[in-house]
């Protein structure tokens, strides 16, 4: 077993190494690009119950060091992406997971129950999307509880649910998801954010906010991980926010993750995976580690 093999409980990975939901696509399209097998598991971008045409552009823009998105979580719908990918997931060389995402419950729990019967291998639960009144999931703990629920009921894969470090306090938000059955978190999506640009000033977005990524959030995640780690100690953690080399990988895993979200990164290089997983052999190297598991949590208090 590779020393990057790491688990969330009772759930295996070959790596540590995560691809981030919308940033590989629906995995299959990507396949020639990204060597998945250097990856412990590839989550689609979320799918919701019926076709969601996104924004209209513009839709991304970059901001200093960061991303702003405000796609829509544009996608076709999970009948129509299930016909269009369920049968090539087989060729891919890690875990494929889906994404599900809905306006409220039933939809949550339709998706989730379509997507089991679509092979993939775990369900992830993008809450950062509004509800029908216009609130983030994430933002509230009886609601986000209640969607995990929904999916616990819907399936028997393993779940782990998208937090957002807009929540405050996050820990509320990770516990209530535990309490309903999520088998880990990720933390984090993007942070909520926007941009006017003074010339024109028009917003950066059609939509005005969106999703800011990339590394200006890193620290802002990883005071998330710290926070649940600290909080919810048997609740597995994958990390994810402005990760783009392995040192970044590493800083996620002391704060207690025990795998590690890239997103953004993808775009300016695909083959990001390579050279993270590279560095870690080295860090791990140099460090006389074995393991990546050794790591997780194991930050020095001064
Ligand atoms: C263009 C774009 C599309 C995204 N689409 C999704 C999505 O469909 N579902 C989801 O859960 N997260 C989505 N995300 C959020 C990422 O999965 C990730 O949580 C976020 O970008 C933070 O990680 P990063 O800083 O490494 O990019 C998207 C991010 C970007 C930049």
């Amino acid at each position: 077993m590779s020393g990057l093999a790491t688990n969330l409980g009772s759930y295996d990975l070959s790596s540590l190494l995560i691809g981030a939901s919308g940033t590989v696509g629906s995995v299959v399209d990507f396949r020639e690009t990204i060597d998945f097998s250097l990856y412990g598991a590839a989550p689609a971008k979320s799918v919701s119950p019926e076709a969601w045409s996104g924004r209209e552009p513009p839709r991304i823009a970059h901001r200093d060091a960061g991303m702003l998105n405000g796609i829509g979580i544009q996608n076709p719908g999970i009948e129509a992406w299930a016909v269009a990918h369920a049968d090539a997931f087989v060729s891919i060389p890690t875990d494929v997971w889906g994404s599900v995402v809905a306006h409220d419950l039933d939809g949550f729990a339709e998706v989730a129950n379509q997507m089991s019967l679509s092979g993939v291998d775990a369900i992830e639960i993008n809450l950062s999307c509004p509800n029908l009144d216009g609130r983030p999931f994430a933002l509230d703990p009886k609601l986000s509880g209640d969607v995990v629920s929904a999916v616990r009921a819907a399936t028997t894969l393993p779940i782990g649910a998208k937090l957002s470090s807009d929540a405050e306090p996050i820990i509320a938000i990770a516990a209530a998801v535990q309490e309903a059955g999520a088998d880990w978190v990720v933390v984090a999506n993007s942070v909520m954010g926007s941009s006017i640009d003074p010339e024109t000033r028009r917003p950066a977005l059609s939509g005005l906010i969106g999703g800011y990524s990339g590394a200006p959030i890193r620290p802002i995640a990883i005071k998330s991980v710290l926070e649940i780690a600290k909080g919810a100690p048997d609740l597995p953690i994958v990390g994810c926010g402005g990760v783009s080399n392995a040192a970044h990988v590493v800083e996620f895993l002391l704060a207690g993750a025990s795998a590690v979200a890239v997103g953004s990164a993808h775009f300016k290089t695909p083959r990001v995976g390579k050279s993270i997983t590279r560095g870690l052999n080295r860090y791990m190297k140099r460090h006389d580690i074995s393991s990546v598991t050794e790591l997780i949590g194991a930050y020095e208090p001064w």
